[in-house]
């Protein structure tokens, strides 16, 4: 099931997230949403995103490693452009390194482009950043 996030998830959602950044501890802001992907009272997925006026961006999105590739990711993408299309955004975008590919597949396949690259932007300068945008 997808749901808002709240704060008795705080833990939970920091322990999946620090498979994305060692130091992860999860941050909201006013236009800062969460939707979470929970089953059996675990947490298997996560969504951040920042609604920006009139388009929104991608902060930190992943999904349990011995959940993927059974749709969950889709599912919460579906939610934030959801929430997005009913907050009158036009657009969503997110940037992720090059060496991603995973990632990029999952995008490319929900329908995101690559409009440009960001050179030597993650890793101290070796690591591309990809910025992916898809029309809403
Ligand atoms: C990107 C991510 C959130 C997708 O979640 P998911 O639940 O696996 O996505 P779905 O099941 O809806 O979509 C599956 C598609 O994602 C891509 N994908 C996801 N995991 C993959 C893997 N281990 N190997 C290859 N492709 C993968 C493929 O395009 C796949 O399509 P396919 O099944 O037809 O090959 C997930 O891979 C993840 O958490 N990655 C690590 C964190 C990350 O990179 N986050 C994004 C940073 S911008």
């Amino acid at each position: 099931m997808i749901r808002e996030y709240n704060e008795l998830d705080f833990n939970k959602v920091n322990v999946l997230g620090r498979d994305l950044d060692i130091n992860f501890i999860i941050k909201l802001t006013p236009e800062r949403k969460c939707y979470i992907y929970e089953k059996n009272d675990e947490i298997l997925g996560f969504i951040t995103f920042d609604i920006l006026i009139d388009r929104v961006e991608i902060i930190d999105f992943i999904v349990h490693i011995n959940h993927r590739k059974k749709g969950i990711g889709s599912l919460l993408l579906n939610k934030a452009i959801e929430v997005s299309i009913s907050n009158n955004c036009k657009s969503i975008s997110l940037e992720v390194k090059s060496t991603n590919k995973n990632a990029i597949s999952f995008y490319i396949k929900n329908n995101f482009k690559n409009v440009s690259t960001r050179k030597r932007y993650y890793e101290n300068g070796s690591i591309d950043a990809y910025l992916l945008y898809r029309e809403l």
